[in-house]
């Protein structure tokens, strides 16, 4: 309604045109609507997620270990051969899309969860539980973030990175003395961080356009 009406008024000029653009990103950065949130709940197809907490071990959460016996059993070839091909996998541009694979988004959702959510939180703030005083993990709501999301389309590559090779002051948490984000090679496939970064672009996508398939 209200954008409407300011589409009308200015409408008529050229500077009214720029005004009414100006006007709309005001709009959707104050109200928060040019990005629909993806809720984890609408992303995650649950088949997805009892398949990879059935194969991921609780005690070390080996997430690779996981997916290479996960894609053995769906790809019937063996686990060797899963990480021989994974290896290959770019560091440097996502093969996934976001608009239009709601099967990786679905599958990223779950590895988010399972792996980022103690930290980054249910709702990507960064604000979880596991976070110490002082070491907020990354905001992914922020206009910023989302706005490099979706510059970029393909992939925000420093993400890749800072998701296999961690980043910040090191810490210490219960379990570990690490990088306040820990690194994840070893413990994430490269697919598996493309399929993680693949769900992180989807906080920019609007709910309209997203999860129109399952599978
Ligand atoms: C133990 C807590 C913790 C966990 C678990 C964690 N993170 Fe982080 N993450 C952080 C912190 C803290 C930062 C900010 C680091 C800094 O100071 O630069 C961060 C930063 C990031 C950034 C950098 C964003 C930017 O634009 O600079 C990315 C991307 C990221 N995390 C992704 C992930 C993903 C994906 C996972 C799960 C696979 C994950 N994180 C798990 C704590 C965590």
């Amino acid at each position: 309604m209200m954008r409407q009406a300011i589409e009308i008024e200015f409408r008529s000029s050229r500077a009214g045109g720029f005004l009414f653009v100006l006007a709309t990103i005001t709009l959707a950065i104050t109200t928060g609507s040019c990005a629909g949130p993806q809720p984890l709940r609408v992303a995650i197809n649950s088949q997805h997620e009892s398949a990879y907490l059935s194969f991921v071990n609780e005690a070390n959460l080996d997430g690779r270990a996981a997916f290479a016996e996960w894609m053995a059993q769906e790809r019937g070839v063996s686990t060797e051969e899963v990480l021989r091909l994974d290896k290959q996998i770019s560091s440097t541009r996502n093969p996934f899309d976001a608009y239009k694979d709601s099967r990786v988004v679905s599958r990223g959702a779950v590895i988010y969860t399972v792996h980022c959510l103690g930290c980054h939180g249910a709702d990507a703030r960064g604000r979880g539980p596991a976070t110490l005083d002082g070491y907020p993990a990354n905001d992914f709501k922020t206009f910023g973030s989302r706005f490099a999301a979706t510059l970029h389309r393909g992939a925000p590559r420093k993400w890749f990175r800072v998701i296999r090779d961690g980043a910040g002051d090191t810490v210490e948490y219960p379990n570990a003395t690490t990088s306040a984000m820990p690194p994840f090679s070893g413990k994430l496939a490269n697919e598996q961080i493309w399929q993680v970064i693949t769900y992180l672009q989807t906080l920019d996508i609007h709910p309209l356009t997203q999860m129109t398939e399952r599978g």
